[in-house]
């Protein structure tokens, strides 16, 4: 599951309508997503969005998380800027100290299809190995 306190407000919103549609995978969130309205998403992001972000406590492994900065410095910091921490763009989700296996789900989603992304990211991913997916998991995941 992801961590949101202090998620992007757009990113969230754009997260709960996909749910909602099935534009974006899910086990639960999909049925959850159908109970509310878009008043109501665009209620819970301004919550969500006003909360201290929380680092995650977790282990990462070093050698990965350092060749996934220099990655994620050449190819994602454009939009995903300052490690992550931050965004160019509204609709950007911060990345910094999320869960490691949420983020690696969401690169094998990404990767197999399931998970649409937008076309200029879909670019940039498509230089990246699956090696350097999960450098750049572990890298996103150790951003404090
Ligand atoms: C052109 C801007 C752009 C670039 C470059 C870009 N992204 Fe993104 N990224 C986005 C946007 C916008 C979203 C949210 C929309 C979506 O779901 O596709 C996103 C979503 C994500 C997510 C989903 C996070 C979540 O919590 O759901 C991950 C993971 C991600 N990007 C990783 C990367 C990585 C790694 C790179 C570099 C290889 C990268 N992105 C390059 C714009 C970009």
């Amino acid at each position: 599951m992801p961590s949101f306190a202090g998620q992007q407000k757009d990113a969230f919103i754009q997260s709960m309508k996909e749910f909602k549609s099935g534009e974006r995978p899910s086990t639960v969130m999909g049925r959850l997503a159908k109970g509310y309205t878009d008043a109501e998403f665009e209620a819970m992001a301004g919550f969500f969005a006003k909360q201290k972000t929380f680092k995650t406590e977790q282990s990462v492994d070093n050698a990965k998380a350092a060749k996934g900065a220099q990655v994620a410095e050449q190819h994602c910091g454009k939009c995903h800027t300052d490690q992550g921490k931050t965004f160019k763009d509204e609709g950007t989700p911060i990345m910094a100290g999320q869960w490691l296996k949420y983020l690696q789900i969401q690169f094998e989603d990404y990767q197999s299809g399931k998970r649409q992304m937008t076309k200029n990211m879909a670019n940039r991913m498509k230089l990246i190995s699956a090696e350097e997916m999960d450098d750049l998991a572990h890298f996103y995941a150790s951003v404090k």
